[in-house]
């Protein structure tokens, strides 16, 4: 059994093993949470959450950056209360739809601090954006700039607008979660960026304030970030620049990512170099600040020997899609015999042979009615969560302080016919 020393440092900051020998979340023994509250559910440590947020903020003023804004990637854990917690740390909010938009208004964000992005807005989004004043509307190609010089004509005030520029950098990750290759879905060329700097430049109603990139996610090494830097330097100089988001995580014991302070001390150091002094320089979280500070508590239903050991819980794809989309590794416990002694394969409850959160897990003594957890949900877990199967979704549960409470509720059978007309 891990001792109070051993536990996996993906778990949430504060997490520890109790007398008892359970885990411990928040000051709280999942075990009873997951007694308490129901399986599966998702699990969040608030300090957690609050610690990474302060130490983004504190790495750029460790940096020296002069002018700076915490941005949070909103898409990696769009529920209400995680975007509030954010909104009194006082960081902005990236949103990438009208829906996350309507989030962050409701979660309390200053207007003035929301970044609206999107490759496929349609007048309506963009028009959500223009009417909330959102701080800045990202350009992703020439069609935003004919929608927005249309939405703005007759408008008093101008929107200030950032080009997302895709420089040509492929950081070392999944193909579907990297974004700065040449030839993304996202963003203009090197190539064609300045003729859209022109373009933007000549509408009345837009003030081009600056630059954006995002290269990809789940990034683990400063290279990419300072060649993204270093090419878009090429494109002029600008009051504003957008660094994106993209810092990795460890999903398992043996993954050391790169530190916040590393991370954001490359970001200001090549900021710096090239693009010059006095620069506001955005950047945007969106893993980094919240999936280590989650788990997914689920409960044991079965365990069965084919050829290997199957550990069958209640829930799986639909509450984490991240192994089935991008092979993604996690690791679990029980979490009342932490540590592993036998090698199993973690089978989600959905009828597909592809709803396996984790294959070759070593769990220790695994049996029917245990609370298993598997950490660091809590990036993109919760948002891509689905109805696969009619299973409802997972509640969030906020622990802090020996203190737990629901925050999002989990869904009812009701709700899952709820939009029938
Ligand atoms: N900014 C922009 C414009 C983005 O598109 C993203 C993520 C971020 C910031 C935040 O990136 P992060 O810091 O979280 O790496 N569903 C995938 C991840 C997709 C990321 C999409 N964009 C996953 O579960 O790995």
């Amino acid at each position: 059994m891990a001792s109070v020393a051993t536990l996996s440092h993906v778990y949430p900051l504060g997490s520890r093993v109790n007398e008892r020998g359970h885990l411990e979340i928040g000051g709280c023994d999942v075990v009873e949470l997951a007694e308490r509250f129901g399986t599966p559910a998702y699990v969040v440590a608030e300090d957690d959450l609050r610690d990474r947020a302060r130490a983004f903020v504190a790495a750029f003023r460790a940096a020296g950056a002069e002018d700076f804004e915490v941005v949070f990637a909103s898409k990696a854990f769009p529920a209400t209360p995680v975007l509030r917690l954010f909104a009194q740390e006082g960081l902005g909010c990236d949103v990438a739809s009208a829906g996350e938009l309507h989030l962050a208004l409701r979660a309390g964000f200053d207007p003035a601090k929301l970044v609206m992005h999107g490759n496929a807005r349609d007048d309506a989004e963009l028009r959500a954006a223009l009417d909330a004043r959102v701080g800045h509307i990202v350009i992703d190609n020439e069609g935003d700039v004919e929608r927005l010089e249309r939405l703005c004509a007759g408008a008093q005030a101008r929107q200030a607008v950032l080009i997302r520029v895709t420089p040509a950098v492929a950081g070392d990750t999944h193909e579907k979660i990297s974004t700065g290759q040449a030839d993304s879905k996202f963003g203009v060329g090197l190539a064609d960026a300045p003729a859209l700097i022109e373009r933007v430049r000549a509408v009345g109603g837009l003030e081009l304030r600056g630059l954006h990139f995002h290269i990809g996610s789940q990034l683990h090494s400063p290279e990419p970030f300072r060649a993204a830097i270093a090419a878009i330097a090429q494109l002029g100089e600008f009051p504003v620049y957008d660094l994106g988001g993209g810092l990795g995580v460890a999903y398992t014991d043996d993954q050391r990512p790169l530190a916040i302070e590393e991370y954001v001390g490359a970001l200001v150091s090549a900021a710096r170099e090239q693009l010059g002094p006095g620069r506001r320089l955005l950047c945007e979280p969106g893993r980094a600040l919240v999936a280590n500070g989650c788990v997914t508590l689920y409960r044991v239903i079965g365990v069965k020997h084919n050829i290997s050991t199957w550990v069958s819980v209640d829930g799986g794809m639909s509450d984490n899609l991240r192994p089935m989309l991008y092979g993604s590794l996690y690791q679990a416990d029980i979490a009342s015999r932490l540590g592993g002694g036998t090698r199993v394969h973690i089978a989600g409850k959905h009828c597909e042979s592809g709803d396996v959160l984790i294959r070759d897990a070593m769990l220790e003594d695994p049996r029917p009615g245990d609370v298993l957890v598997t950490p660091v949900t809590g990036g993109y877990g919760y948002a891509m969560a689905n109805n696969y199967n009619g299973v409802p979704r997972a509640p969030v549960i906020f622990a802090s302080g020996g203190q737990a409470r629901v925050v999002v509720r989990r869904e009812t059978l009701e709700d899952l016919h709820a939009r029938d007309v």
